[in-house]
């Protein structure tokens, strides 16, 4: 839902907790003159390592800001989102990057925006400032024994579909949410990838958990595409990352499109063999890492699956892809993966393991309403349960995972 600019600044006020002298420009700057919301819709969080942490904020027009965050009720801290010895001045979206917090700490964060006027080199004019409700939220920890996550895939921009899946995941409160690609059908205009990334359906998808981002084929499609890493997070390079929650080893990799680089539709634009390759030697790596050697479960999502059910020769890339399967699959079933989470078929299935295929995959649903899954993790020392559900609560698997 999206915040009035009145419930923007009043439930900040009430927050309260701003350093005094700030607070109190804050609040003269404000009653000064209340100017159009420069936000849209509410934060997000995402990583999801706590070490590797950004909240970025959804703008209707030209504006700059920073965030306060306080850690386990600490004194307030302010981070600017500083590039290069510059403080933004954006358009669409604020990215604020925060510094390494512990693990498990209690984040609280508040966003404060306002718009700038450039005269001249030495007349630069602040506007009135705006401040966010308080937020929390509780970073990952990798030391707990038990933890919960949701994940979503293949929303492709349908808003009933977001809104259905926010509303049940809001009640499970996760420790974490991932969104397993296909977020878009296109990225065209930088003017629209707020509303696409950050406040899908003007909600506030990851404002109270983390989330963990990953990206589609579709969201590789049109030239925005080479701004999506500016509207959301993701803490390795070509939106692969790994992070651990719980007893759970978690890696995500991007599968890229789903039709070979030579494909004539790509007209040489894309090079996602090099990608694929810069992960596998990044795989290999991050699997021998005592975090993850060490996890009790171990999980990879990717987009496109690596399996489908049948192996079709000439739509190796576009059912599941046989390029990535074939670069990775030996050191995947070297390092314990355990389960593959997917999307992009539109047709939620739960592949077993095989003689022909070693590693378990769990795939999610389409973009409608009818035909979207919501995956639900639960996990302890005991075992890791994974359930696939229909939006309607029907139940489509149910698989649970013993620890390694
Ligand atoms: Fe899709
Ligand atoms: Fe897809």
């Amino acid at each position: 839902m999206q915040m009035k600019r009145r419930q923007f600044l009043s439930r900040s006020l009430i927050a309260g907790s701003l350093a005094a002298t700030e607070f109190h420009q804050n609040v003269h700057a404000a009653d000064a003159a209340v100017p159009p919301s420069l936000t849209v819709g509410e934060p997000l969080v995402a990583g999801p390592d706590s070490g590797n942490l950004a909240i970025l904020q959804a703008l209707s027009g030209p504006a700059s800001g920073y965030i306060e965050i306080s850690i386990n009720r600490g004194e307030w801290q302010k981070v600017l989102p500083e590039k290069q010895g510059m403080v933004a001045f954006e358009s669409h979206v604020l990215k604020f990057r925060l510094p390494p917090l512990p693990a498990g700490a209690e984040l609280r964060y508040k966003v404060t925006v306002y718009s700038v006027q450039y005269a001249s080199a030495y007349k630069i004019q602040r506007g009135p400032h705006a401040t966010s409700v308080e937020y929390l939220i509780r970073c990952l920890d990798p030391t707990r024994k038990t933890t919960q996550f949701v994940v979503w895939n293949d929303t492709h921009e349908n808003a009933k579909t977001i809104d259905a899946l926010h509303q049940k995941t809001s009640a499970l409160k996760p420790d974490f949410l991932l969104w397993n690609g296909d977020q878009t059908n296109d990225v065209y205009a930088v003017e629209k990838m707020a509303n696409q990334y950050v406040c899908p359906a003007g909600l506030g998808i990851a404002a109270h958990y983390p989330l963990a981002y990953l990206r589609g084929n579709h969201d590789v499609r049109g030239p925005a595409a080479r701004y999506v890493e500016d509207f959301t997070h993701c803490p390795g390079d070509d939106f692969s990352h790994a992070f651990r929650s719980g007893p759970v080893a978690c890696l995500t990799m991007d599968t890229g499109e789903d039709k070979p680089d030579s494909h004539p539709v790509f007209q040489g634009m894309v090079h996602f063999d090099a990608m694929r390759a810069r992960q596998t030697q990044w795989l290999a790596k991050v699997m021998e890492e005592p975090w993850f050697r060490s996890a009790p479960y171990k999980l990879l999502f990717c987009h496109i699956p690596l399996w489908w059910t049948v192996d079709d020769p000439n739509r190796e890339y576009y059912n599941c892809h046989k390029p990535c399967r074939m670069a990775w699959q030996d050191l995947l079933r070297k390092g314990g993966i355990q389960m593959i989470l997917s999307g992009h078929t539109h047709e939620p299935a739960y592949l077993p393991v095989t003689d022909q295929r070693p590693i378990a995959q769990m795939v999610g649903g389409g973009p409608q309403l009818e035909r979207a899954t919501i995956m639900h993790a639960v996990a302890d020392e005991r075992h890791l349960r994974i359930t696939m559900s229909r939006l309607d609560g029907a139940v489509l698997h149910d698989v649970t995972i013993h620890p390694v």
